[in-house]
């Protein structure tokens, strides 16, 4: 006799209350429409208020908007008041905004920028699922999300200072999955080359179609990509996963060139 299979579940956000930081364009802008086309109410903020006003009203649906500094405690303590205020709870956090004042050598970083690189993509990541924690998570349960990136995984003559505190906010990504258990699942994705303003002097030119060239799927990536799987990571439809960092990359990191 075989066991009934369970029945599958589809990513269906309808009646959860997500926070994405930096949803005002790029990633976050796609992942927070995503969220919304799959029923969630949405809290998006970023520093400039306007383009977040914009991003609201192109998104459409049950959407919020805050102007916020992503690793200032005090602006984080008023988005997650306004978003419970205005949405009774906080299930899931999109931890994706992130700087990259730097590039080149690590061994030649001036200490500012290499703070001001930790502290908006480490320390502020920490602090936003400190306060959701502590207000909403911690009695309701939730999904985290930290949008890493795949150059954590490798060295890079220029983006070793990024790359390094997007290595260190996947193993947070592990750490507070073990720590927030069972109530609270901690996932990551760690895109590839995406075609967004953050990446502009990466692919602008025909930069893009070399790294193109170079992955196997043969393409770069799209905001679409990073969104759909974060609607599965923040579902239920991943309810068995914790802890993990998805590789989104087109293959990049699997290429025979990265392993020869
Ligand atoms: N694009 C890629 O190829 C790529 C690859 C791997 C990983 N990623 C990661 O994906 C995430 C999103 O990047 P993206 O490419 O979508 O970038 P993007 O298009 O430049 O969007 C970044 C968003 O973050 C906001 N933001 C930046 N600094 C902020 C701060 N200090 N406080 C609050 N909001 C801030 C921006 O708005 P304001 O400037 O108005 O504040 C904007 O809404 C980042 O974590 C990035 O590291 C990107």
């Amino acid at each position: 006799m075989t066991a009934s299979a369970a029945p599958l579940s589809a990513p269906d956000l309808s009646g959860r209350t997500a926070i994405v930081t930096g949803g005002s364009r790029g990633i976050g802008k796609a992942i927070a429409k995503a969220f919304v086309d799959q029923g969630a109410s949405v809290m998006i903020c970023s520093r400039n208020e306007e383009s977040c006003a914009e991003a609201a009203a192109e998104i459409g649906g049950s959407v919020a908007y805050e102007q916020a500094h992503v690793a200032h405690d005090d602006d984080i303590e008023r988005v997650v008041e306004a978003t419970m205020n205005r949405f009774g709870s906080i299930d899931i956090l999109v931890n994706n905004a992130a700087t990259n004042p730097y590039a080149g050598p690590t061994i030649d970083v001036d200490i500012a920028r290499w703070n001001k690189t930790i502290e908006v993509n480490l320390t502020a990541p920490l602090m936003w699922t400190q306060r959701v924690w502590e207000r909403s998570m911690s009695n309701g349960g939730g999904a985290i999300l930290n949008i890493a990136s795949v150059g954590g995984l490798v060295t890079s003559p220029i983006l070793g200072t990024y790359d390094m505190t997007k290595s260190a906010l996947m193993h947070l990504t592990s750490q507070l999955a073990a720590e927030l258990a069972p109530g609270v699942r901690v996932n990551a994705v760690a895109p590839g080359l995406i075609k967004t303003d953050f990446a502009r002097a990466l692919w602008e030119g025909d930069a893009g179609d070399q790294v193109a060239e170079s992955y196997p799927l043969k393409r770069l990536g799209t905001v679409s990509d990073i969104a759909s799987a974060a609607v599965y990571l923040c579902s239920d439809a991943s309810g068995w996963v914790t802890g993990q960092s998805l590789v989104l990359d087109g293959g990049g990191l699997v290429s025979f060139g990265n392993l020869s």
